[in-house]
């Protein structure tokens, strides 16, 4: 037997119709669509944005995201024809076994193992920052050593030693999920819709309080910054700090991908696949340009690399800061109403992009296990609730380790490389298929091939190099 034997795109899709002990199919375009923006808009925006343009590339950070989005782009109508064209679960490794066989889906299949668990870890530690956040909205406060991992130290010399936050919301969305994905998308459904409301109104009403100083000069000139928290030297300015932003932000776009996953469950996935991916991306990419203008015109870059103002929730921050007066030397906020409001959103929003990703997660352990390459308690489904569970718990235990025990920002690079990765793998599968398979039907098709998928591998290569 080969480690080069691929599996054939009408097993696949045979594997798939099997009713009764597979999955469900009751999702529709919409919910798709949805499915994507929650695990799209999330850590990505509200916090990897500031940090992208601390460390990297001032307001030009919305370059960055412009590159990132144009990256995402090109691996999305590569995704689009997969999904259209091989409608069974597991994303990226499913496509990599039809196309360049069991080896290099193994290999992808781990990648995106941990793309979904450490991306899942890496949103659950930034949920546990704004729970703080909101606990202080109340006077209350989690104590240090247990909201931060054993790397980490404060400004006042305390340790972490786990974070419990993180852990406990991994927890509680795992039962979520065993409960079933019709209800799961129903909920995220709609968190979406007060996620992308809180977006829009930061925009519309943060555009007015943008103040031209902080966006002078647009792109810095290219020098290098060392983090005095972190130790860190990075890239500053001009296109290598571009190039670094786009790397970070990338992180915000990570998700779309993950309508992928759930093509098994969806109802009509080779017309409704395409709508979700592409529909979530530019609905994102839209709402992220006009984001990251108004947030770095809010705050200065210098805000944004203190801990103690910007560095921090920089989005409440920034919200906090933009309009306000002193009163008796105390800093009284002209909408700390929407400052608390957006935390409550931020980690509604949160939650939703961790559902996603621990769907996504097993959905993948589900595939593989289905083909024999994993244990096959990875695709027990349950009786009643046909989920599979046990996967969801191995799952559980996996993430929460990270979640618990290691920093945000070590994680959420781990997430970008290992994502940028498989999206360059997935364009490089559309070119082989192509050339190997002319002959099945794809309702949707990548266009300009192979010039787009070679663009694709080039920017996703390109954002790798940025982040070093
Ligand atoms: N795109 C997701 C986020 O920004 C992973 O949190």
């Amino acid at each position: 037997m080969s480690i080069f034997k691929k599996k054939p795109i009408e097993l696949l899709i045979a594997d798939a119709g099997e009713t009764g002990k597979g999955l469900k199919r009751t999702l529709t375009a919409t919910n798709l669509m949805a499915l994507g923006i929650g695990a799209i808009i999330g850590a990505g925006l509200f916090v990897r944005t500031a940090a992208a343009a601390a460390q990297h590339a001032g307001p030009s950070v919305t370059l960055g995201f412009i590159i990132a989005a144009v990256g995402c782009a090109f691996a999305g109508l590569c995704y689009a024809e997969f999904a259209s064209m091989i409608p069974v679960a597991g994303s990226a490794y499913t496509y990599s076994y039809a196309t360049m066989g069991e080896l290099v889906a193994w290999i992808i299949g781990w990648d995106l193992v941990l793309e979904y668990g450490v991306g899942a870890a890496t949103v659950g530690i930034a949920w546990s920052e704004y729970f703080n956040k909101f606990l202080g909205i109340f006077g209350l406060g989690i104590p240090y050593e247990w909201c931060h991992s054993p790397f980490e130290t404060s400004v006042s010399g305390v340790e972490g030693i786990i974070n419990l936050p993180a852990l406990f919301i991994v927890l509680i969305l795992t039962l979520v999920l065993i409960r079933g994905t019709k209800g799961s998308a129903m909920i995220n459904s709609l968190i979406v819709v007060l996620k992308v409301a809180i977006v829009i109104l930061v925009i519309a009403l943060g555009w007015q309080y943008i103040r031209p100083e902080n966006h002078t000069p647009f792109i810095p000139e290219p020098t290098k910054y060392a983090d005095p928290h972190t130790g860190l030297t990075y890239n500053y300015g001009g296109i290598m700090g571009i190039l670094g932003a786009a790397g970070v932000v990338f992180f915000a776009f990570i998700g779309f991908d993950a309508v992928s996953t759930a093509t098994q469950e969806a109802k009509n996935p080779k017309r409704d696949m395409p709508i979700g991916i592409l529909g979530s991306l530019v609905v994102c990419t839209i709402l992220y340009i006009l984001f990251s203008y108004v947030l770095t015109g809010l705050a200065s870059v210098e805000d944004f690399r203190n801990p103690a103002l910007g560095g921090e929730a920089s989005v409440a921050y920034a919200i906090e800061h933009m309009s306000g007066q002193t009163i008796n030397s105390v800093w009284v906020a002209d909408y700390q109403w929407l400052s608390n409001l957006l935390t409550v959103a931020i980690l509604a929003g949160f939650s939703s992009v961790i559902l996603v990703m621990l769907m996504g997660q097993s959905r993948v352990f589900y595939s593989i296990s289905r083909d024999g390459l994993l244990p096959k308690i990875f695709s027990d489904i349950h009786p009643n609730h046909h989920t599979p569970y046990k996967a969801n718990w191995i799952i559980f235990i996996l993430v929460g380790i990270f979640a618990a025990f290691v920093p945000g920002n070590i994680v959420g690079e781990m997430t970008s490389i290992g994502t940028l990765f498989a999206f360059m793998l997935v364009c490089a599968g559309i070119i082989i298929l192509r050339k190997t398979n002319p002959e099945i039907k794809r309702t949707f098709k990548t266009p300009w091939v192979p010039l787009v998928p070679i663009l694709g591998i080039v920017v996703c290569g390109a954002m790798i190099f940025g982040l070093g």
